[in-house]
């Protein structure tokens, strides 16, 4: 049944000095490069050539040319590629390196792709908390654009093996750095309007980003004609089975994805996110888990209440748009 099943990519120890020299070249050559970061695995590749860039698009299989978080090692390689104001610099002082993606205004002779920033006059810029990412973006010496290294819509990968089963060999390089820490991609938070504005739910729990900035948040409204963070759309992160939210019982052939120390019996198999009811944990196990119950042989997948607070507002928004009805005619739908 599956046609043209891609071959596995080369995965290589990111402990292996000689590896990371070798993505280095890779990157710099052009090539695509999978590298891990805190929050999930992303699939890199030089965002200051057109070409490169589309070649991402390429290999996730994304419907639309949608922005791409450019990935720096530090602040003063982000303020090459984009203008940082006081309060930027306020935010990237306390977070950076970490999992907070800041949108800025796009500094035109930063080189970056107009691809990447899909035409906008802005840019989306990160310093990722690992080790190995940092030590390939100060190698590489020019920004990276990564976006989550799985297919267009389809869960995002927290370790290098999920990206050679997404991806294959449409990746030149797997670096193996592990299971991501987080296991949540990035907060997205927009600067270039008058009030910050959260794009995007993430690794940084909003609480902490307004308490550094002494003010509640703004709620980016979602304009489906024109998403500033599309991957905000409906049915993202899908797992091949339906799932169902909120559940407080569960059916004999329903997979459970649990939270917490009591969960309902009588499930067809169940991954507990977090037996403690730690939020962090839960983040960190959640992309693995529902990729574990969506290959059991199961009807549904049931998921238990999460609550709203600090990496919940995160973990809930991923599940919503799990658990969102799919068209696949409709490429909109799925955009990341
Ligand atoms: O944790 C992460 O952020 C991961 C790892 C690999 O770093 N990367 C990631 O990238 O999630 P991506 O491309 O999947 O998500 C980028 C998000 C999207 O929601 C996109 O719409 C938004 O950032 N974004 C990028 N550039 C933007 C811009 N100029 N204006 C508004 N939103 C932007
Ligand atoms: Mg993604």
């Amino acid at each position: 049944m599956p046609r043209n099943l891609p071959r596995l990519p080369a995965i290589r120890s990111a402990a292996d000095p000689e590896a990371l020299a070798e993505a280095v070249r890779l990157l710099r050559a052009g090539a695509l490069v999978a590298f891990p970061t805190e929050t999930v695995y992303g699939l890199g590749g030089d965002a200051t050539d057109d070409r490169v860039v589309a070649a991402i698009f390429a290999a996730k299989g994304r419907p639309r040319f949608n922005p791409l978080i450019a990935h720096v090692p530090d602040v003063a390689a982000a303020d090459r590629i984009a203008v940082l104001d006081a309060r930027s610099r306020v935010l990237a002082r306390r977070f950076w390196p970490g999992p907070l993606t800041l949108v800025l205004p796009r500094r035109p002779a930063g080189g970056v792709s107009l691809l990447a920033t899909a035409g906008l006059d802005t840019v989306a810029v990160r310093v990722p908390d690992h080790p190995v990412a940092l030590a390939l973006l100060a190698a590489v010496d020019r920004p990276v654009a990564a976006p989550s290294a799985n297919r267009s819509g389809r869960v995002s990968p927290t370790t290098a093996a999920h990206v050679a089963e997404g991806l294959g060999d449409r990746v030149a390089l797997v670096l193996d750095g592990g299971p991501c820490r987080i296991g949540v991609e990035s907060t997205v938070l927009d600067l270039t309007g008058p009030e910050p504005a959260l794009l995007r739910p993430g690794g940084l729990a909003r609480g902490t980003i307004e308490a550094a900035l002494g003010g509640p948040l703004a709620t980016a409204a979602p304009d489906p004609a024109r998403p500033a963070a599309p991957g905000q759309l409906a049915s993202h992160y899908a797992p091949v089975r339906p799932v169902r939210l909120g559940a407080r019982t569960v059916a004999a052939d329903e997979a459970l994805l649990a939270f917490g120390p009591r969960p309902p019996e009588g499930a067809a198999a169940t991954l507990n996110l977090s037996p403690s009811g730690d939020l962090a944990e839960a983040a960190a196990n959640l992309f693995a888990h529902l990729r574990r119950l969506d290959g059991a042989a199961v009807r549904a997948i049931a998921v238990m209440e999460i609550p709203e607070y600090g990496l919940g507002e995160a973990i809930n928004d991923r599940l919503r748009r799990a658990a969102a009805p799919r068209d696949d005619d409709a490429p909109m739908s799925q955009v990341d």
